[in-house]
């Protein structure tokens, strides 16, 4: 099948930004207290199914993966960019990154203790986020969970600049009460839901969820 445009666009970004990404985030985490608050309540609840295999799903440059993977979880990533694929290897050589799209997960899987995706369902389009809900629901073990981070709202944004690079790519804000939805209907039975103020380097409020799967 021909990849969709903007799958496309998301890679090449990510691409080019991979570099500076890694850098410029490096040590958001200690700063974070929320982020660090819902990844410590996933590891905790994760371990407590005694299956502690994880995938960060747009891993990036695997600075969660490896938070993940400090806190007790046997945690690997994958991600659309091969540029990011390689800055986490490189960042953290005694975790496993793959390459890939988290809207096309291996469909025989469904052995996964858990799932991350923080910020990364962020660039694709609305109307394809409840087929996504799904095969995360697939790839997860009964009583699996899910974490999600994204930041709140219902616009697109046009990105024509980030990290010190010129690039090209939408992202989607989302409502937390449409996504809780979405999961509900993918499978999920939704655990917690977290939305803080917006930090001094965000825009808009920022959401967690935390869904089980049913
Ligand atoms: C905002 S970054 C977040 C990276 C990382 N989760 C973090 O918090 O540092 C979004 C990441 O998601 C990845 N991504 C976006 N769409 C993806 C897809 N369809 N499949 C896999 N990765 C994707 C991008 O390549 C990028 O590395």
């Amino acid at each position: 099948m021909t990849e969709p445009l903007d799958v496309r666009d998301t890679r090449a970004a990510y691409d080019a930004v991979a570099v500076s990404y890694e850098e410029l985030l490096r040590n958001l985490m200690a700063e974070k207290v929320y982020d660090r608050a819902m990844l410590a309540a996933f590891a905790e609840r994760v371990a407590s199914t005694g299956n502690l295999r994880v995938l960060d799903v747009g891993s990036g440059p695997g600075r969660i993966t490896a938070h993940l993977a400090s806190l007790g979880l046997d945690a690997s990533g994958m991600d659309l960019s091969p540029e990011m694929v390689a800055v986490a290897q490189k960042s953290h050589p005694g975790i496993t990154f793959a390459e890939g799209n988290l809207e096309a997960l291996d469909p025989g899987e469904g052995t996964l203790g858990g799932i991350v995706a923080w910020y990364s369902l962020i660039h694709t389009p609305p109307e394809r986020l409840q087929g996504v809900f799904v095969s995360l629901n697939n790839a997860l073990a009964a009583g699996g969970f899910l974490l999600l981070a994204f930041q709140t709202g219902t616009a697109k944004r046009r990105i024509e600049r980030a990290y010190g690079h010129e690039i090209s790519m939408d992202a989607y804000l989302m409502a937390p009460e449409h996504i809780t939805g979405q999961l509900e209907a993918a499978g999920f039975a939704i655990e917690a839901q977290l939305v803080r103020a917006a930090d001094h380097d965000e825009k808009t409020p920022q959401a967690y969820l935390m869904a089980q799967k049913r």
